[in-house]
C-alpha cells in the first residue's frame, strides 16, 4: 500500500509549529513555574538555535543554563542586531549562532587587549573608554564586565544606545552622520572604533578621524580597524582605485543608507596618509590582521592641541 503523500515541507512546518508551541507554553508558565518555563525555552532553543525569543527569555528568567551564566555576562541579544543575523545566516557559523555571537565579542576583547599590550597601554588601566560604533553591544557586554563604570558607547542604530544602557549599565549617547556636529560628552583614555572605517566612504574619513581624535584625552589612544589590504586584493579580488580604495555600496546592515555605510577596502598606505593628514601624527601602531578575519588595527596617540607652543 502506498503511504499517503505529505504536502511539501509539512515536516518543517510541524517542527516550526512545535517551536512556537514550546515558546507559547513556556511564556504562559513563566509566573507559575519558572523552572518548567526555562526547560521549555531550552527545548525551543535546541530545536531552533537562532530563536532569540527563547534565548532572551532564558537570560531574563536567569535560568541556570543560560549562556550569560556560563560567560558571566548579560547574554541578551537585540532582535534587530544585524551582526547576529549575519552570523545566523553565515555558513561558517550557523550551528549555534547564539554561542558564536557571544564568543565573537569575547574574541574581540582578547584581540583588543593584545593590541593594547603591544602599545604598553593595558586595557585594564584605562580609566575611561568610548566604544564608538558599538551597535547593539556584541562587544560592549564583555567590555562592561571588564571595566564596570568606565565604558561609554555611541551608535546611530535606532534603540541601540537605550539597549546598551539598560542591558549593560554603560553610558551611551546617540551618534549622527555628520562628524562636525557630533558633541562628545567628555574625552576618554581610549576611543575604540571597531569596524566603522571598514564601512565609511573614504572622503568622510578625515572628518571622522579629527572628531574621534578630538575625543581622546591628552596622552590617550584612538584605536580603530580597517580592512586588510591582503583581504581586498587576495581574498576578495577587488581592484582598488588609483587613490588606493574601493567602496562597495552594500554592507551587513540593510537599515543603513549605502551612500553613508557600505564596504570600504583600502591600502595600508592610504590609511597611514589619512591619519597623517587628519591628525598630524604617525600611527603609533599598525598591526595587520589584529581583528576578526582580515581587519588591521591602527592606533594613534593624537597630539594635544592645548600643548602646542608658538
Ligand atoms: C560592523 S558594525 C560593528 C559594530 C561593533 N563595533 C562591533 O564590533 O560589534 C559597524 C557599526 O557602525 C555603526 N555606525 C555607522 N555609522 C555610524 C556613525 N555615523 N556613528 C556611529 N556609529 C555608526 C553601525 O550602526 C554599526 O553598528
Amino acid at each position: 500500500m502506498q503511504a499517503a503523500q505529505k504536502p511539501a515541507n509539512s515536516d518543517s512546518r510541524a517542527s516550526e509549529r512545535s517551536v512556537d508551541d514550546l515558546v507559547a507554553r513556556a511564556r504562559r508558565l513563566e509566573a507559575a513555574d519558572r523552572g518548567e518555563a526555562g526547560r521549555l525555552y531550552m527545548q525551543a532553543l535546541q530545536r531552533d538555535p537562532a530563536n532569540l525569543t527563547a534565548h532572551n527569555a532564558l537570560e531574563r528568567l536567569e535560568d541556570p543554563k543560560r549562556y550569560g551564566a556560563w560567560m558571566r555576562i548579560n547574554g541578551t541579544i537585540h532582535p534587530e542586531d544585524d551582526i547576529f543575523r549575519f552570523i545566523a545566516r553565515e555558513p561558517a557559523y550557523t550551528l549555534n549562532p547564539v554561542r558564536d555571537y557571544l564568543s565573537d565579542g569575547w574574541r574581540t576583547l582578547s584581540e583588543t587587549m593584545q593590541v593594547l599590550e603591544l602599545l604598553d597601554r593595558p586595557l585594564m588601566k584605562m580609566s575611561s573608554v568610548l566604544e564608538f560604533a558599538s551597535g547593539y553591544g556584541r562587544f560592549t557586554r564583555h567590555l562592561a564586565r571588564a571595566l564596570p563604570g568606565r565604558v561609554t558607547c555611541s551608535d546611530v542604530l535606532p534603540g541601540s544606545t537605550e539597549f546598551v544602557r539598560e542591558q549593560f549599565g554603560v553610558e551611551a549617547f546617540e551618534s549622527c552622520f555628520d562628524p562636525a556636529t557630533l558633541e562628545f560628552p567628555e574625552r576618554y583614555d581610549l576611543v575604540f572604533v571597531l569596524s566603522l572605517f571598514t564601512h565609511l566612504p573614504v572622503p568622510v574619513w578625515d572628518a571622522w578621524l579629527r572628531a574621534l581624535g578630538g575625543a581622546v584625552k591628552p596622552g590617550g589612544v584612538l584605536l580603530f580597524s580597517v580592512h586588510s589590504e591582503a583581504l581586498a586584493r587576495e581574498e576578495l579580488g577587488v581592484k582598488l582605485n588609483d587613490e588606493g580604495y574601493c567602496y562597495l555600496p552594500h554592507s551587513e546592515s540593510p537599515s543603513l543608507d549605502p551612500e553613508h555605510y557600505g564596504t570600504t577596502l583600502t591600502t595600508r598606505r592610504l590609511v597611514e596618509d589619512r591619519v597623517r593628514a587628519a591628525l598630524g601624527a604617525e600611527p603609533a601602531l599598525y598591526q595587520p590582521g589584529a581583528f576578526w578575519v582580515g581587519q588591521d588595527a591602527v592606533a594613534v596617540i593624537p597630539d594635544d592641541p592645548a600643548q602646542e607652543t608658538c
